[in-house]
């Protein structure tokens, strides 16, 4: 051996070894995520939210032979949303109630879990499931954001906590399910509840210390007080009456992205308290339903765009936004794209804020024409926001919502989870009125009138893979499923494009022509983003299955086939030969009806309103539950009992909130004949008597 080859051998073995040991997390490697294949170290993966992975060992030709290599049970039943995060052959998730689980990556083994024991009393606050989408990592550290609104630091090795901070007014009904997000030694955080009544605002911390750097108030207060800053004081001009008692709404509960280079962090805001225009007295109700741009130094607003001017829909713009840069007209141009919930996709520019383009990107969109071509405000369909009830399309539960999409600079396409033809019947409550301890959505909860019939008998609503060109504003194909609900996105140098749903299967996708290549039944629903990471060579696949969420409670009927079921995370890889065998979920048989009221068919129906205004979110439309118990098979003990349960609170610490400030003991009784009618219905169908 050559003394030169001794020496590139010593060279290379230092080399190797030094790649190899765990470098810190911190802000240069952050940046360089992009080319750090083997994990996935932050929410989008990028920090412009990409979701793309450059591992393609995982491909077009190898995809056929993708198996499971491990799952976890989760022990839970509700929705899991998170996106895992990879370090360094760990991965770290949360599930229900924001509990933390570090993994080993390579085979599943538990390495700790951190639960931030969130009161349970609080599920009343919580619009649409205990729901989490995952934490962040930073110079040894996991961040969390939990339903009660605390952040909390944790250590990465133990998770054991560093600190913890108020993250929102506790005493309020705040409640916090995104990630934390990292920008340059800061975790930023949003916060949620403008359904409830609250003041929305982005604060930012000192990822060491915990100590508060600054808070950006996405509405305007009491003008008594004094405005915070200029521009909500230009914001407060576009309100009318006494917003501020209401709170205001504009809750940044989800969509946060940082660009390293402008020093921007961009979010989007939620809709205004209560959802009616009307009810707000008119206005462009600023900064809600917006896309805003705030300096990362010190939270002051760069420029704003709102997408829904006076929201009158609960038309959020809080979906996930992703920047890029296209090249448009012939010009390079920074970009920043959302995929609306009112149904337009955005292509702004994301320096200045100025419209590029934007287009409807699923058929269907009633509420307006089309955008104004320079400004980018929405025309909207006249008659639409009168103040009579219409049916309005996207539904509240948007063309596309949270599910996290992905882009691939391949293709040029961004792939998404859409929902074509969702419909609502819209109809305003005039005698609305602000309560502190209740919903506050101004929608009329009794209302009884035709539309119901009617829109029982339009077409329902269907879901799709969309693969969209965001420089001609097209779309390049889309893959219809039998479900409305699609999950989150991943997009591979496989030339691969993965997505769960609703009915459970996970499937890949050809990324340049959308063919099927492979599926797997993951035996309950998924509306979680999967990811992809690499330990020791081999290129693994994981995604959370666990179906819930708002629209899952709710489970509004043409949903399609959806999966209830215990919640887990899955993890493929090439030749993966482990083995599912889900328990059986929920109740395969028809109800026994184990109760017998009289009541009239008046109270019956009444029940029956009343149902649908504060338990079908939770126990489902017309009582046909999804996850959470379908009330229909209660025994006779839970039934005669109700009334323990629903204003004496006896299963609080179990998460059914009771209702002693909302409901009064005549009203319990006509929802308890409602669910007792509703089950000898379903059993009469199939035959079954009372027992
Ligand atoms: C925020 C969500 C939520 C809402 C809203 C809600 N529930 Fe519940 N409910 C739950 C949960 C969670 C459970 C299961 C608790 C447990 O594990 O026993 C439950 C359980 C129940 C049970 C016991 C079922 C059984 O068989 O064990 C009854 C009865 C019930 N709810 C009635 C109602 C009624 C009536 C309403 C409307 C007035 C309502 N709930 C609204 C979450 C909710």
């Amino acid at each position: 051996m050559s003394q030169a080859s001794a020496w590139a051998i010593l060279l290379s073995v230092f080399l190797s070894v030094s790649c190899n040991r765990p470098q810190t997390l911190d802000e240069s490697r952050l940046r360089g995520a992009a080319q750090d294949s083997a994990n996935w170290l932050m929410y989008g993966r990028t920090y412009d939210d990409h979701r793309f992975s450059p591992l393609s060992q995982i491909n077009e030709q190898t995809v056929a032979k993708l198996g499971l290599a491990w799952s976890r049970e989760l022990s839970t039943t509700r929705g899991l949303e998170a996106t895992p995060l990879v370090e360094d052959g760990v991965l770290y998730t949360t599930g229900s109630w924001s509990v933390v689980d570090a993994l080993d990556a390579k085979t599943g083994d538990v390495r700790w879990t951190y639960d931030p024991k969130v009161a349970r009393e609080r599920a009343y606050f919580i619009c649409c499931d205990v729901v989490n989408r995952g934490v962040a990592l930073y110079r040894g550290k996991v961040y969390l954001g939990t339903l009660d609104g605390r952040l909390i630091a944790l250590e990465g090795r133990s998770g054991t906590p560093v600190w913890s901070a108020a993250a929102s007014d506790s005493t309020k009904p705040y409640s916090i399910t995104s990630a934390p997000r990292i920008a340059k030694g800061l975790v930023i955080i949003g916060n949620a509840g403008a359904e409830y009544g609250v003041r929305g605002y982005i604060s930012a911390y000192d990822a060491e210390s915990g100590k508060l750097s600054w808070r950006c108030y996405t509405v305007p207060g009491d003008p008594a007080q004094g405005f915070e800053s200029k521009a909500l004081k230009d914001a407060a001009k576009t309100w009318t009456g006494e917003w501020w008692k209401v709170g205001g709404g504009g809750t940044p509960w989800e969509g946060i992205v940082y660009d390293p280079t402008l020093d921007l962090l961009y979010f989007g805001t939620g809709n205004p308290t209560a959802w009616y225009r009307a009810l707000r007295r008119g206005g462009d109700s600023l900064y809600t339903a917006s896309i805003l741009a705030v300096h990362r130094s010190n939270g002051q607003l760069a420029w704003y765009f709102q997408t829904t001017p006076g929201d009158n829909w609960d038309f959020d713009a809080t979906q996930p936004l992703m920047q890029a840069d296209l090249t448009i007209g012939g010009r390079v141009r920074k970009v920043i794209m959302q995929a609306n919930k009112n149904g337009f996709f955005y292509v702004l520019d994301r320096e200045t804020g100025k419209f590029i383009s934007g287009t409807p990107f699923v058929s269907g969109v009633t509420w307006a024409t089309r955008l104004d071509r320079e400004t980018g405000r929405p025309i909207e369909s006249p008659g639409y926001a009168d103040f009579r009830p219409v049916i309005a399309s996207p539904s509240p539960d948007g063309a596309h919502n949270w599910n996290p999409m992905a882009f691939s600079p391949a293709t040029g396409l961004v792939y998404l989870a859409a929902k074509a033809g969702t419909q609502f019947v819209h109809a305003p409550d005039a005698k609305w009125k602000y309560n502190p301890d209740r919903t506050n959505l101004g929608l009329d909860p009794l209302y009884d009138g035709p539309l119901n019939a009617r829109l029982a008998w339009l077409p329902a609503a269907k879901g799709e893979l969309v693969a969209w060109d965001p420089v001609k504003q097209q779309a390049a194909w889309r893959a219809n499923y039998p479900t409305v609900e699609g999950g989150g996105v991943l997009a591979t140098a496989g030339n691969l494009v993965f997505q769960g749903r609703a009915d459970g299967w996970l499937a890949a996708y050809r990324a340049s022509d959308g063919t099927r290549l492979w599926r797997f039944d993951a035996g309950t629903g998924i509306i979680a983003p999967p990811v992809t990471y690499s330990v020791d060579g081999t290129q693994y696949v994981s995604v959370m299955a666990g179906w819930g969420g708002g629209a899952a409670l709710f489970n509004a009927p043409g949903s399609g086939p959806v999966r209830p079921g215990y919640g887990r995370i899955l993890t493929f890889k090439l030749g993966g030969t482990a083995t599912l065998n889900p328990p059986a979920f929920g109740h395969q048989e028809p109800p026994t009806p184990v109760l017998s009221v009289s009541a009239s068919p008046r109270v019956v129906h009444e029940g029956g309103l009343l149902f649908n205004t504060h338990c079908a979110g939770c126990h489902g439309i017309n009582a046909v539950a999804g996850p959470l118990p379908d009330l229909r098979y209660s025994n006779r003990d839970t039934l005669e009992r109700i009334e323990d349960t629903v204003l004496g609170g006896n299963r609080a610490s179990l998460g059914m909130p009771s209702f002693q400030k909302i409901l009064n003991p005549i009203e319990v009784r006509a929802i308890q004949a409602y669910i007792v009618s509703r089950a000898r219905e379903s059993a009469k169908a199939a035959g079954n008597q009372l027992k």
